[in-house]
């Protein structure tokens, strides 16, 4: 299980702070990324379509993802606004390191 302290700021410094309604139920990391990252980094995250990483190769840490997340960085526009919880940040890091060979 991993614990982390998110502190995330948004381009304009403020900090981005999630506010899932009462009983938000965290969608499993499978899902956000079979809907929001598939389409760039492919289904087994080797597609590489408009310069995205392969992500099987990706030795990024925990933090790194969460600042590409939140910035983005080239190609790859920010993706934080599509995440509900700090659960569903957990979740999705736990599952692009699970697609690393
Ligand atoms: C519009 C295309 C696009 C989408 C959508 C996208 N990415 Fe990316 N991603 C990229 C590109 C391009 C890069 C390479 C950035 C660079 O130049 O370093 C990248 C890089 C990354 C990296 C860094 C890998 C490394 O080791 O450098 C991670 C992690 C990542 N993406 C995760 C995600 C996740 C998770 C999602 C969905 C929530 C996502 N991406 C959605 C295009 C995309």
């Amino acid at each position: 299980m991993l614990l982390l302290l998110f502190s995330i700021s948004c381009e304009d410094g403020a900090e981005h702070k999630f506010d899932p309604p009462e009983g938000y139920k965290a969608r499993s990391g499978k899902l956000i990324y079979n809907k929001h990252c598939t389409s760039c980094h492919g289904g087994d995250g080797k597609l590489g379509s408009g310069g995205a990483k392969n992500l099987t190769v990706s030795r990024m840490d925990s933090t790194e993802i969460v600042n590409i997340l939140e910035k983005g960085k080239n190609g790859m526009p920010r993706q934080i606004q599509y995440l509900k919880s700090d659960e569903e940040v957990e979740n999705i890091i736990d599952h692009i390191k699970s697609m690393r060979k």
